[in-house]
């Protein structure tokens, strides 16, 4: 479908995405700002491939082939030529990323897609700064994006149909699964449920209803999460997810960051990559913290989650996603052994929204049950 793709912007993510679409037999475009970042790009992409080629996933031909379809150049008007879909990602900068797509407007021609892979920015005011705002869509990877199964297309307010159903072709031939955000709502889905389950642990924590271990043990041992949340919190980033939480509190408050999570942002404490975020730190890559099984009971799962679920239902209500992409996206994008919609049905709906109530009339209007949960206890739906 498309012969050739530019990637703007060779970091953590433009790299993975580059050999990802190489991989898949794409001639690809990496643009960034210094020929020394691209060359460190390449050892990455090479590493990344070789490793695979270690595990028989991979021929060593394919190899060879993949990394000779990655070309490299530091001029934006080079990497666009003559691409049909561009995937900027750039730093999470509404302005740099606003002046970019100024630029790309002019260089390319009319049927070029611009694809962006924030993950807070509003696509909207992104593409307000072209001509072809029916053609910029957010193309949303997660980190690794080679190994990450999940990709979130986002809609701005213009995007076309057939814009979307180019990129959902495209991301088949990645081999990789789309949803489609069909709003442009801050945090998009998978980050609008990860902020509201994760600030809400760490206000059960910061209110002193149960520890970081307790919280994380629960999650862990009980609901069956790959991770605690403060073990993840540590894992992305916590100055990564201080950002995203923001922006969405920021735009519609659909989260509240806990002064918990403030506390590490303000003091550098990041996590891994800083030694100390929630846990502490050695150095050493494979270091997880240590987390006691014995505690899994000390919170109830409900406490924790009620609120992710009450995002999962706006998301809904506003048909901003199908029932069935939003659990995919929290499975794919997440690692949640099932979806966010089935774990709520299992615990009862009318459930939820006691606690939701009980949490409202202590600490708030922002945990008022959304109607559709309202909707389905009146009805009796309770799961
Ligand atoms: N890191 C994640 O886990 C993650 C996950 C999903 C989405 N995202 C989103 O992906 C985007 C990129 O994030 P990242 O973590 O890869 O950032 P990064 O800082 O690792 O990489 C950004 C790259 O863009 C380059 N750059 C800066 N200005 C440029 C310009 N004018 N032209 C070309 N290149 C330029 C930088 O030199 C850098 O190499 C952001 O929008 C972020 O929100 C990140």
């Amino acid at each position: 479908m498309f012969e050739k793709i530019a990637v703007i912007g060779a970091g953590t993510m433009g790299h993975g995405i580059a050999e990802i679409v190489a991989l898949k037999g794409y001639v690809v475009f990496m643009c960034d700002v210094s020929e020394e970042i691209l060359q460190g790009a390449i050892k990455k992409i090479e590493w990344s491939l070789r490793k695979m080629v270690e595990k028989g996933k991979l021929s060593h031909d394919d190899l060879t082939s993949a990394l000779n379809r990655i070309k490299t150049t530091t001029n934006l008007a080079e990497a666009v030529k003559d691409s049909e879909l561009i995937i900027e990602a750039v730093p999470e900068n509404l302005e740099l990323k606003k002046e970019i797509f100024s630029k790309l407007d002019k260089m390319t021609c009319a049927e070029t897609i611009l694809g962006t892979n924030t993950s807070s920015l509003p696509i909207s005011e992104i593409a307000s700064v072209t001509s072809k705002p029916d053609k910029v869509v957010g193309i949303h990877f997660f980190n690794p994006p080679v190994l990450m199964p999940l990709v979130e297309i986002v809609c701005g307010d213009k995007t076309s149909s057939q814009t979307v159903d180019r990129v959902l072709t495209f991301v088949k031939t990645l081999d990789k699964q789309a949803i489609v955000c069909k709003k442009d709502v801050p945090g998009f889905v998978v980050n609008r449920i990860l902020e509201a389950l994760i600030q809400e642990a760490a206000w059960i924590v910061y209110r002193g209803e149960a520890s970081i271990l307790e919280v994380d043990s629960a999650v862990k041992y009980r609901a069956k999460l790959p991770m605690g949340l403060f073990e993840l919190s540590d894992y992305v980033g916590i100055d990564v997810l201080y950002s995203a939480g923001k922006a969405i509190q920021d735009r519609d408050k659909g989260v509240i960051i806990s002064p918990l999570f403030e506390e590490c942002y303000k003091n550098g404490w990041y996590g891994k990559k800083s030694g100390k975020g929630f846990y502490t730190y050695t150095g050493d890559f494979w270091e997880k913290p240590k987390i006691p099984p014995e505690l899994a009971d000390k919170v109830r799962l409900e406490e924790i989650f009620a609120p992710a679920v009450n995002a999962a239902a706006w998301l809904l209500r506003n048909k901003v996603v199908e029932k069935e992409e939003l659990d995919k996206a929290v499975m794919l994008g997440l690692n949640f052994p099932e979806g966010i919609l089935q774990m709520a049905d299992k615990w009862g709906i009318d459930v939820i929204v006691q606690v939701l109530r009980s949490k409202q009339s202590r600490y708030g209007e922002y945990y008022r049950p959304d109607p559709l949960l309202e909707e389905m206890v009146a009805n009796n739906r309770l799961g």
